[in-house]
């Protein structure tokens, strides 16, 4: 049912020096700063040719990433993004199956403008898993 991995989402603490040590030292291709005002974070897009790495940093009071961040200093690996190409029946049978669907199973738009839905860290080995439809 899962597709490619879309990007894997990383908070860090410094979203500048982040930026600039895969740009400099690892010498991956980078995005501009984008604000999500309405995601609570501002995201670089790191592009590696078969993947995205997101870095994201908490913008804005309530967002969704502050709380991660306090609890891990360092920043870590937040989720993983898988393409689905029905999201409506994947969420259906994730449901089914008893997996947890945050914000009561209700398909949002996502930081990309795509529908997207998040499953519990606890349903998948402490991962948090986003799941995006990608219509080809
Ligand atoms: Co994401």
């Amino acid at each position: 049912m899962i597709g490619k991995l879309n990007h894997v989402a990383i908070v860090v603490p410094d979203l500048e020096a982040a930026t600039a040590r895969y740009r400099d030292l690892l010498g991956a291709e980078v995005s501009a700063v984008q604000e999500l005002p309405e995601h609570g974070v501002s995201v670089v897009f790191v592009e590696l040719g078969n993947t995205k790495i997101e870095l994201l940093h908490p913008l804005g009071r309530n967002s969704a990433v502050a709380g991660f961040l306090a609890r891990n200093p360092d920043g870590g690996m937040h989720h993983l993004c898988f393409e689905v190409k029905d999201l409506k029946e994947a969420t259906e049978k994730m449901i089914r199956a008893g997996a947890r669907v945050l914000g009561d199973g209700k398909i949002r738009t996502g930081a990309h403008g795509l529908p997207v839905v998040f499953l519990h860290p606890k349903d998948f080995d402490g991962t948090l898993i986003e799941l995006e439809e990608i219509r080809q």
